[in-house]
This record gives C-alpha cells, structure tokens and sequence, in this order.
C-alpha cells in the first residue's frame, strides 16, 4: 500500500513538475508512491494532504525540539519582524542571542549562519586559517552538510566503497564533487584513539582539524565509548590541532550545553544550528575567543548576508530560553527513556536481536545483533532492511520515524504520554507485520 492517498498523491504530481523528484533536498525522497505533501503540523503532530495524523520522529530531521507551530515561538518572531528583518549592521536581540548562547554552551564568541552547512564551512576556513594548514581529519559515517569537502565516506557510503579497515577509501557522496579535494581530507574511524594518534603523530603538521559529531547523529546515534572524546581533546591539544564539534545534531538536543556539557568535553570551535531555532532557519558556528577573533575583516571570511536576520534570531532566543529556563530535558529524557523500555520489549518479546542506540532524545534501534555498534562499519553489519520494513509499518499506521535506521528518532516536548504509548502499539503491530 502507497503511503500517499488520493489527495497527497496529486500534490506530489504537481511537485514533481517543478521540482527534481518533488523535493527540495534529497533526503526527502522515499519513492514515487511514498514520498509525502505534508499540510501543517502542530506539537507532536504532522497533517498529509490527505489530513492523515502522523506523530513526528522526524521531525524535520530534527530542529523541532519544542513541538512544531509552538506559540510561544512564533509570537516571538512575529513581534520581530514588525520592525523589519535585515539591516546589514548588528541588532541588540542579535547580542541577546550570542549571549544566551554562550551562557548556556560555556564557548567565548559566536558568528551566526543560517544553516549547519555554513557553519561547519566556516568552523573548517577558520581552523584552516588559524593553524596555517590545509587537511582535516573526518569519522567514516559523520556528515557534516553539503560543501564539498565534507561528503568524503558520509553514512551514505556502502560496504563495498570504504575499502580496508587500515587503508580507508575516500568514498564521495556524490557526483560533482572535484576528485583532488579528497587529497585535504583524511579518513579514520570513530571510536579508534590508536588510529588517531598514530595519524596526528605521524602527520600533524599537515592537519588544521579533526571535524567530529560527538554522536554519530546521522548513524543510529552511535555513541562515543567512555574517554574516546578526551581522547580526541588531549590529541589535539598534544599535537597543537584545532577540535571542531559539529553540534548540529546534538546541540540543545542531548542537554543545555549540547555534547560538550554532556560528556565534559571543550572543543576549540563548536557547531549549532537545528534545535536552536525549533524549525526556523538559524545556525552558528562558535569557540574559543583565540580562535574566533581570526574572523577579521580582511582576513578570515565568515560572512552571509542573511546572517543574524531577525526571524532566525527571534526564533532562536526564544527557544533558547525557553529550553534553559523550563524542564524541557527532563520530559525529553523521561518520553525517551519510555519508548526505549517499550521497543525493548516488544523486540524482545518478538525474538529480535537488538540494541537501542543514542540517547533519549535521539536514539536508533540496531537490529540483527545484540552488541553496541562502535563505528560506521559496525552499523552497516546490522539488519537494516528489516528496521526499514518495521518503520515503514509503523509509518502507514501513524507513527513516522524515518525509514532509514541512519537517522535517529528525534522527540519533541509537545510529545505525550499518551504518544508513547499509542507509538508502542504501532510499534508492535509493526513488527508482527514486518515479520510477515
Ligand atoms: C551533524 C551535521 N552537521 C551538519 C549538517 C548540515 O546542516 P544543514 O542541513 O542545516 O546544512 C547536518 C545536517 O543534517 C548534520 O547532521
């Protein structure tokens, strides 16, 4: 059964007229008969043209940390705007934004962007710039946006493209992308400190950055082992490289103060971008001040002229406030700890070999195996097509995780008990069907 009803499916052949595959980034397609027109959505909620009710894990892969529509939000941005959006010089809720942000992440300045893409670019061009050298070091399965330089071995990658475990191929994610620039980019694995220092010992002069997502964030939330992201810190201080974490998943998501807080790490340059906005269009890239003050005119370009617009910034402080000064994480962590107990259950009570992954806020389910999956490679030796297929399910019943076990389930704070629930028996029928 398509997943698109009479109505969805009309829209959607309006769509693919004027847009490629009818989408507007890549990500969003699931297939002519499955890929969706979405109408609205509200807290936990998204409404098909066909007003088939979905409760959201996708959640615009993952900014809508408060719910989708919130009101508190959106009446911020749209008291902003009555004053204008864009005025090439610096507003105070511009001020405001940079302040709450570092009060809440611990980094010394920040420069706003509009999206992760632009702010993992500009934490890269400053790193490159501050260290006087040109490659980085990249995790097998991080995605970092879509420049060029980063879609080397993404999560995209297959098997049979990464070659050997001590020789990694640089896999590109795509055509279009120039072959010399894999030259600036070197290939390690996540989770492996000896692999790291034995590369930074051997060729550190060569490497501005080791570029990390401190939870694999576009691969079934892998988590980083105890001490790996020390590890990383201490290398980098050791042979003098900058330490870039790319947030854009995980900050505001997993705690106040994203990774670092976390897991007690500081990085020289950080990343924000989804959760700060709940949804609109805001990203930063931040750090240290001996790094950040090399953006200087003249020299160092992190620039964009639709950085700090009042709509993203408005957004922005709002949901930063909101996430600082209300329980936000602790209904995230409680509705996530509840749906992790419960699929648990379920897969075991159905004989399916599992380990949930990630954290309550942004967890995946890794089937086919019981033992923690470490690395990129580690995830691809599990039963994804059978998670797809249980995903699917759950999709066609009203519950919408992705389909690709890569993505993690993302939880908002307009979600329910009552959610969790009705998502648990979605979940289970899913897999008596999927199984079938
Ligand atoms: C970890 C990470 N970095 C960067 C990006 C790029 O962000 P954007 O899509 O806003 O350009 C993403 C997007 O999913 C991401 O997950």
């Amino acid at each position: 059964m398509a997943l698109q009803g009479e109505k969805t499916r009309q829209w959607y052949q309006k769509a693919l007229q004027v847009m490629p595959y009818g989408v507007s980034s890549n990500f969003r397609y699931w297939g002519e008969q499955d890929t969706l027109v979405i109408q609205r959505g509200e807290g936990a909620y998204l409404w098909d043209m066909d007003d088939k009710r979905y409760i959201d894990y996708r959640l615009g892969f993952g900014p809508v940390i408060l719910g989708h529509a919130d009101s508190r939000v959106n009446q911020a941005v749209a008291e902003a705007i009555q004053g204008g959006t864009l005025f090439a010089w610096t507003t105070p809720a511009e001020i405001q934004l940079a302040e709450q942000i570092r009060k809440m992440t611990g980094i010394d300045q920040v420069r706003l962007t509009n999206s992760g893409t632009e702010a993992t670019m500009q934490a890269l061009r400053l790193a490159r710039a501050y260290t006087n050298r040109e490659k980085f070091i990249k995790f097998e399965g991080h995605y970092h946006g879509s420049a060029d330089y980063f879609l080397f071995s993404t999560a995209s990658a297959t098997k049979n493209m990464l070659g050997s475990l001590r020789a990694p191929i640089h896999a590109p994610m795509s055509s279009g992308i120039p072959k010399y620039l894999n030259e600036y980019v070197v290939i390690l694995h996540f989770n492996d400190v000896e692999m790291l220092e034995k590369t930074l010992r051997s060729r550190w002069g060569e490497i501005a950055a080791v570029i990390v997502e401190p939870v694999m964030g576009n691969v079934g939330g892998i988590l980083p082992q105890p001490d790996f992201l020390q590890s990383v810190r201490r290398l980098c201080d050791q042979y003098d490289v900058v330490l870039i974490f790319d947030e854009v998943k995980t900050g505001f998501r997993i705690a106040k103060g994203g990774a670092q807080e976390y897991f007690k790490v500081q990085a020289d340059l950080v990343t924000y971008a989804k959760a700060m906005g709940n949804g609109y269009p805001i990203a930063a890239v931040g750090g240290k001040e001996t790094i950040m003050r090399w953006a200087a005119p003249g020299e160092v370009s992190v620039s964009g002229t639709y950085n700090g617009n009042l709509v993203g910034v408005a957004a922005s402080l709002a949901t930063l406030q909101i996430l600082d000064t209300e329980p936000v994480f602790t209904t995230l962590y409680q509705r996530g700890q509840a749906l992790q107990e419960g699929i648990k259950d379920i897969l075991a009570d159905h004989g399916i070999a599992h380990v949930i992954t990630g954290l309550p806020p942004m967890f995946s389910i890794y089937l086919g195996s019981d033992r923690e999956p470490l690395n990129f490679r580690d995830y691809l030796k599990g039963d994804s097509a059978l998670y797809s297929r249980i995903a699917m399910e759950m999709v066609k019943r009203g519950a919408m995780p992705d389909i690709d076990g890569r993505e993690p389930w993302f939880l908002c704070a307009a979600l329910s008990e009552g959610d969790v629930q009705e998502t648990l028996n979605i979940f289970n029928d899913a897999v008596k069907a999927a199984k079938t």
